[in-house]
């Protein structure tokens, strides 16, 4: 790395790498998807799911950290810290977060109120209530016994949270029914929980090449897993199960994309 005076293009280029290195930007399409059903093109949202995916990508860099959980490979790359070193991803993922609610501060697609109620909606979510509080509780549950109340609500704050935020956030630019919002948050609150369900089961049953990640690496922190509570056995018909009920959702029933979802969440292989 050349010397950088003012530090912003090494900011820069661990933002980049971490964000290009080929996420699923799962979130960033629901957003998209949640918005279009409102009739808003990719185009006009396009910020939004942005700002929802630096977020994601920022959790991620940070939960990779030798203090976190110490993991060196990510969407099939060495992870950030692993390429920049610890202190450059420390700050890249601090960045990656500010920069998100300054993308949507930005836009000029849509007015204040609504910019306003998307920069709260994911606040909230990936702020110390949602997001930060599930990875501090993984933290705290690491060679612990948890009972599965505790472990729904750590999956749920830490996961569940974000994608429950992509879909609120895409609601509010496509001006959606109460109704079908409803249903949709509804929906992706049961389908958040599944995808974490599904991201502990990969942990123990797939293959770094497949997953583009470390796998064992729950084992290797003695984490607090679906896996590690129930058993494989049982977390696969949780997995099902939820997957299943989401379905019963008309929402969910009658919509391709929000259909496909579900059952990519089950099928997933990465
Ligand atoms: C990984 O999320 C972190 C979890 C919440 C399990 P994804 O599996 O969506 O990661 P990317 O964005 O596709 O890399
Ligand atoms: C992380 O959960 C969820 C975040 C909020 C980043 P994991 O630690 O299980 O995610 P992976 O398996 O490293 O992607
Ligand atoms: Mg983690
Ligand atoms: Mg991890
Ligand atoms: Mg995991």
């Amino acid at each position: 790395m050349s010397y950088d005076k003012c530090g912003y293009d090494t900011l820069l280029e661990a933002e980049k790498y971490s964000v290009t290195a080929g996420g699923k930007h799962l979130r960033g399409l629901i957003l998209l998807e949640t918005a279009k059903y409102g009739g808003i093109t990719a185009d006009n949202a396009v910020d939004f799911a942005c700002a929802v995916e630096m977020v994601h990508t920022y959790s991620l860099i940070h939960d990779d950290l030798p203090e976190m959980d110490d993991d060196d490979l990510r969407r099939g790359m060495p992870t950030c810290h692993k390429k920049f070193g610890t202190a450059i991803a420390l700050l890249a993922g601090d960045a990656l977060l500010t920069k998100a609610f300054s993308v949507i501060s930005n836009d000029s697609n849509f007015d204040c109120d609504k910019k306003i109620e998307c920069i709260r909606i994911l606040s909230n979510a990936c702020g110390e209530h949602g997001m930060l509080a599930g990875q501090t509780m993984d933290k705290l549950s690491e060679n612990k016994q948890i009972d599965i109340q505790t472990l729904t609500d750590l999956h749920n704050r830490k996961t569940t949270d974000m994608f429950c935020a992509a879909v609120k956030m895409g609601c509010v630019l496509g001006n959606i029914p109460h109704y079908i919002r409803d249903q949709l948050v509804k929906g992706m609150s049961i389908l958040g929980l599944a995808f974490q369900i599904k991201d502990d089961i990969l942990d123990i049953t797939s293959d770094t090449e497949s997953l583009g990640k470390p796998v064992k690496s729950d084992q290797k922190c003695n984490k607090s897993t679906f896996v590690s509570t129930i058993g494989l056995e049982k977390s696969c018909a949780l997995l099902d199960r939820l997957v299943s009920d989401t379905k019963m959702i008309p929402v969910f029933q009658n919509t391709p994309f929000f259909n496909e979802l579900a059952n990519f969440f089950i099928n997933r292989k990465k």
